[in-house]
Parts: structure tokens; C-alpha cells; sequence
């Protein structure tokens, strides 16, 4: 087991391509880590690096106390699991799976005894003897996870491990992936641009885009609390609502204004907000803070009507227009709505995010990016 960090590492590859830029991230012992962000925003360039299939332009990478920037992969104490699997198609389940301890020249009996040990941890002892081509997408996810786990490394990572599942399997293989996690306890970086997986499974999630860290923290930190337009609209589904509109003051309160919604906005927000009346500024809410109420607006609620039901059992999402155009979705109780029919959009002023409407500057800076105003919502008093 291992601790792992990074200390401003950047990635540039050849033509001026700057995968990751001065990331630092520490990785406690024992912990599971997501890198989460859209396609291309460097996350497998950071894992592979981590790995030692990539090199390192600039920066320190240490795994325990040891600096590893020009370690061999295989001196690294490290186990990964690809989204393709990886196996070796001429070898069995059990050879695939003792392949590395062979090579380490590890005794037979032991190679024998730890591939058992994985293969029951993971419910696939019946398949040892079958070649890869004759195991199903889950069958052969099990193996490569096997496999991982067989070699005891220090660190676990994965890269996008389920993308090739189908639902319902990724579901189940990232329940079994978080048990094998608390079972074991080996530090692990799990790379996925599935913002649901970096929820359900990060102690921590890195959020990344176009190479910089945007935020890190606990899953229900950064939903909550997000430190910018960008990461507050990646986690969450369906994502969050950005209404453009301005500040003002009166009957004192602050107030968020734009077309005919007002919203009176929490008393806790930030002195210096106060005194910043008529500014551009950006309301962000999350579908499921919305209270619906049928017919015309009532009490501040935002007018609007509603274009799509969707049911999804004991919930639905509701897709709303308001008369400006602009379209709303709402998370709520299943109910009965009419589609076409009129609505009254209710919000508390604690699910209220404001932020930079600007997304722009430097993203190391305070000003960049849609950064949140309020530093999140207020907490309810
Ligand atoms: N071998 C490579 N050579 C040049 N550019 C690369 C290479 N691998 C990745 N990139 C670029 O680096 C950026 C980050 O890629 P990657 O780490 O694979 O992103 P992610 O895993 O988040 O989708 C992308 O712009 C990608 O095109
Ligand atoms: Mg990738």
C-alpha cells in the first residue's frame, strides 16, 4: 500500500499539446481517487504517467516516498485495468491471471494459491480454464480485475474499466469494484468521464478540464459546492439550470433578476455581493430544488409551461418553457402534469448558486471559469 502524489505535473506531447498542466494532487494511503471531466481533458495521460506508459514533461511523481518519474512500469508497484481488458487471447483465465507472478518467477504453488484467492473474491472460479473468447464482456472485465488484484500491487488504477458493459453490468461491476475496495484497501485512481461513477465510487473526485484540475473533493462537497459554472453543470443529472440575469437590491434583500423571474436570494451571501447591485450575474439550480405548482405564477414563482413529462418511477423530469424561451428541467415527486399546461416554478433562496457570468482569464485565478460567487449555497440557518 501507498500514498501517491503529484507535484505540478505537465504533460505536453509533440505539436504544443498540453495534455495536463501543473497538477498537484496527493493521494493518501488506502484511498479511492476519481479523475473525472469530458473527453480529452487529460485524465488517461495523467494515469498513464502515474502507470509509466507516458512519460513525464515536467514535475515530481512520487509513489510512497520514492520519486518514480524514471522508474519502469514494472518497478512501480502498480496495477491497471484498461476499458478494453487487455487479456492475453492464447492463455487461459488462470494463466492470464498469474501471468505477472510467472514472469515474477514466484512459485507455482503461491501463483496458485493467490489466483484462487481472486478468482472466489470475484465469483469466477468455474471459468479458470476457459480462454478470454469464451467469457462474455463481464466474464472478461472480472479477469482483468482479477488479474490486477493477483498481483497485490501498492496502487490500483483504472481507465475507464466499464465504458464497455452495458448498463446494467456497469452498475453491478462498479458495486463489486467498491467492495473489492473496502475489502482490500489498496490506494486507487479510477479515471471515467461518467460523472455518476465518480460519484457513487471517489472518497475524492478530481474534476478536470482542457488539462487543469478544476476542483477536488468529496462527491457531495463539489455537488454541493461547486466551484464553478463548469463543474457545477458536469456533476449532477440532469444537470444543472443557468438562468442569465443580474443582482439587485431592495426590501432588504438581494435579489436575482432576469426578464419576469425575481428571486429573492438568500440573507447569508458574501458582504461585498451587497454592494455590487445591477451586476451581470448567473443563478444556478439544480432540478430537483424546484417545487412546481400548476396554473399561472404565484408567490415568485417562476412562469412557465411544461413541454415534456418524463416518468422514471417514484420521480419525473420535467422539462419547462418559460416565456422568454428559455427551458427549465425540474426533478420531482411523480405526479400528475399536463403537458402544455401552465406552471409556477418554486425555488428556495438556499438552492440559489450564483456565479461568474464570464468564463474567462486565467484558470488558476480566482476570476476564472464561472467561479461561484457565493463560494457555494449558503447553508440553511
Ligand atoms: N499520444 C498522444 N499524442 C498527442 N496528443 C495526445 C496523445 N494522447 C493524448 N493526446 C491529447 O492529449 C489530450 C488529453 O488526452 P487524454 O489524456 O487521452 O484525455 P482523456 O483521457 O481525458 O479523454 C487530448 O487533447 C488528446 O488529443
Ligand atoms: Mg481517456
Amino acid at each position: 500500500m501507498a500514498s501517491v502524489s503529484l507535484e505540478n505535473i505537465t504533460k505536453v506531447y509533440p505539436g504544443d499539446v498540453h495534455a495536463v498542466r501543473e497538477l498537484n494532487l496527493d493521494i493518501q494511503d488506502g484511498e479511492f481517487l476519481v479523475l473525472v471531466g469530458p473527453s480529452g481533458c487529460g485524465k488517461s495521460t495523467t494515469l498513464r504517467m502515474v502507470a509509466g506508459l507516458e512519460t513525464i514533461s515536467s514535475g515530481t511523481l512520487r509513489i510512497g516516498d520514492r520519486i518514480v518519474n524514471d522508474v519502469h512500469p514494472r518497478d512501480r508497484d502498480i496495477a491497471m485495468v484498461f476499458q478494453n481488458y487487455a487479456l492475453y487471447p492464447h492463455m487461459t483465465v488462470f494463466q492470464n491471471m498469474g501471468f505477472a507472478l510467472k514472469m515474477r518467477k514466484v512459485a507455482k504453488a503461491e501463483i496458485k494459491q493467490r489466483v484462487d484467492e481472486a478468482a472466489a473474491m470475484l465469483g469466477i472460479e468455474s471459468l479458470l480454464e476457459r480462454k478470454p473468447k469464451a467469457l462474455s464482456g463481464g466474464q472478461r472485465q472480472r479477469v482483468a480485475l482479477g488479474r490486477a488484484i493477483v498481483r497485490q500491487p501498492a496502487v490500483f488504477l483504472f481507465d475507464e474499466p466499464l465504458s464497455n458493459l452495458d448498463a446494467k453490468l456497469r452498475v453491478e461491476t462498479r458495486a463489486e469494484i467498491k467492495r473489492l475496495h473496502r475489502e482490500l484497501k489498496t490506494t486507487t485512481i479510477y479515471v471515467t468521464h461518467d460523472q455518476e461513477e465518480a460519484m457513487t465510487l471517489g472518497d475524492r473526485v478530481v474534476v478536470m478540464r482542457d488539462g487543469w484540475k478544476r476542483q477536488v473533493d468529496s462527491p457531495l462537497n463539489i455537488y454541493r459546492h461547486p466551484t464553478d459554472r463548469f463543474v457545477a453543470g458536469f456533476l449532477g443529472m440532469p444537470p444543472m439550470n443557468f438562468l442569465e440575469g443580474h443582482l439587485e437590491s431592495g426590501d432588504d434583500s438581494l435579489w436575482f433578476v432576469s426578464d419576469e423571474v425575481r428571486l429573492r436570494l438568500h440573507d447569508a451571501q458574501p458582504e461585498w455581493l451587497q454592494g455590487e447591485a445591477r451586476r451581470p450575474i448567473v443563478a444556478g439550480i439544480r432540478p430537483e430544488a424546484f417545487d412546481l405548482k400548476q396554473g399561472e405564477a404565484v408567490d415568485g414563482g417562476i412562469s412557465a409551461t411544461v413541454l415534456v413529462v418524463e416518468p422514471l418511477g417514484s420521480m419525473m423530469d420535467v422539462y419547462l418553457q418559460r416565456p422568454s424561451g428559455e427551458k427549465l428541467v425540474c426533478r420531482v415527486t411523480a405526479g400528475e402534469l399536463e403537458e402544455g399546461g401552465a406552471i409556477s416554478a418554486h425555488v428556495s433562496p438556499q438552492d440559489i448558486h450564483l456565479f461568474e457570468p464570464n468564463e474567462q482569464g486565467d484558470p488558476r485565478s480566482e476570476t476564472y471559469y464561472g467561479r461561484n460567487l457565493a463560494v457555494g449555497v449558503p447553508q440553511p440557518v
